[in-house]
């Protein structure tokens, strides 16, 4: 006779791989409840991250190994619970926001915006709330790649702003305040100041993740940002030649200088994946990434191939997440952002102190 005790139960769930992760159900920190009901014991899983393209498999997964362990018949659900995790130095949260995500990298022209706008729609699409704060004062691009230019946020009070949305996302962007074509020639203290009203004065609604584009490199976005805004971790885009990673190197230590948690790396225009046969060929060079990523010690979130497809989609407003959802480059995507938040869910949850008290107005 197999042993059905709910502990087999829990053991047997714990150990269901999580291929994509690397690790299992346990592995990945995910809650396992198992209570008998009526003869048929009911399993609820939920994880730390956002997980909608993989249920379904999870689900049956579960109850396959189950059914193999002890040869109970279960009832899974598999769900998800996004928690705040603990930002750099003692800084308190962001009203409205649990987790910041900064997408870095440095080099411009990487795609750092085209994998900060897809990372943000693939969370989405995997069942987080999420937002986008466009921090490039130099050469914002999200009006643009969410369909938004010429939009601006309204004002209910006058003093904050009520952020765009565009496929699902909360977004606001200096673009939406300066126009987008004049070239920005602020220095230090008025980008530190443009950077904290967009990022302190915007009313973000309730949001898992909050992704910032940054601009290239290691400048005063990025000193604003790793001193005053709660980052929860970075991710680092590069592309695999040499000098896009050594240049990346450098940006990433910065993050660990100022310890802002590094996720991991993301690197694009990897391969390029033929249209017509679907074949991939390695422009660039290979092993970019991983080298960057073995050497610092931190994970690879995954490859973007290049793609005409992914620009024209981008610089059309509807980003291939979007335009293509069962696509090569949108499935990619939807994995690289389950990686990145099962990163940041395995890293310890924010002190509950830290959180912004939340003041309700008398209106009336
Ligand atoms: N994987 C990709 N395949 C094809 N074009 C891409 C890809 N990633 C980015 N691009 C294009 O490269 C250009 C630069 O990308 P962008 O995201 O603006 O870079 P960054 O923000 O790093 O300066 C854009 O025209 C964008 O559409
Ligand atoms: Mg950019």
């Amino acid at each position: 006779m197999p042993d059905s005790s709910i502990p087999a139960i829990e053991r047997a769930v714990a150990a269901v791989p999580l291929a994509e992760l690397g690790t299992d159900l346990a592995g990945a920190g995910a809650t396992i409840a198992v209570a008998p009901a009526g003869g048929r014991p009911e399993v609820i899983v939920t994880l730390g991250f956002p997980a909608a393209g993989l249920r379904e498999a999870l689900e049956r997964d579960v109850a396959a190994a189950i059914r193999q362990a002890t040869g109970a018949d279960a009832r899974v659900q598999v769900g998800w619970k996004v928690l705040a995790r603990a930002p750099q130095g003692n800084l308190d949260l962001l009203p409205g926001v649990r987790n910041v995500i900064a997408v870095a990298s440095g080099k411009g022209g990487v795609g750092k915006s085209t994998t900060a706008v897809n990372l943000a729609l693939a969370l989405a699409r995997e069942g987080a709330k999420v937002g986008i704060l466009d921090a490039d004062v130099y050469g914002p691009s999200q009006p643009l790649m969410l369909g938004l230019s010429g939009s601006q946020p309204e004002s209910r009070d006058g003093k904050t702003f009520e952020p765009l949305v565009a496929h699902g996302l909360e977004v606001i962007s200096v673009g939406f305040l300066v126009d987008e074509a004049a070239p920005v020639i602020w220095r230090g203290p008025m980008v530190t100041q443009a950077i904290s009203q967009l990022t302190f004065q915007t009313n973000w609604h309730d949001l898992d993740y909050l992704v910032v584009d940054l601009p290239p490199g290691t400048g005063d976005t990025q000193l604003t940002l790793s001193q005053k805004v709660p980052v929860a971790g970075v991710v680092i885009v590069t592309t695999p030649q040499q000098v896009a990673m050594q240049v990346a190197r450098r940006g990433l230590r910065m993050f660990e200088k100022v310890g802002v948690p590094v996720l991991g790396v993301i690197e694009n225009m990897s391969t390029f994946a033929c249209p017509e046969c679907g074949h991939e060929e390695s422009l660039f060079g290979t092993g970019g990434g991983e080298s960057l990523a073995a050497e610092c010690g931190i994970p690879m979130l995954g490859h973007v191939p290049i793609n005409a497809a992914i620009r024209a989609q981008t610089d059309a407003g509807r980003p291939p997440v979007i335009a293509e959802p069962e696509g090569l480059a949108a499935t990619r995507y939807r994995q690289i952002a389950r990686r990145t938040a099962a990163a940041l869910a395995r890293r310890p949850a924010a002190q509950k102190h830290k959180f912004p008290k939340i003041v309700v107005e008398d209106r009336g």
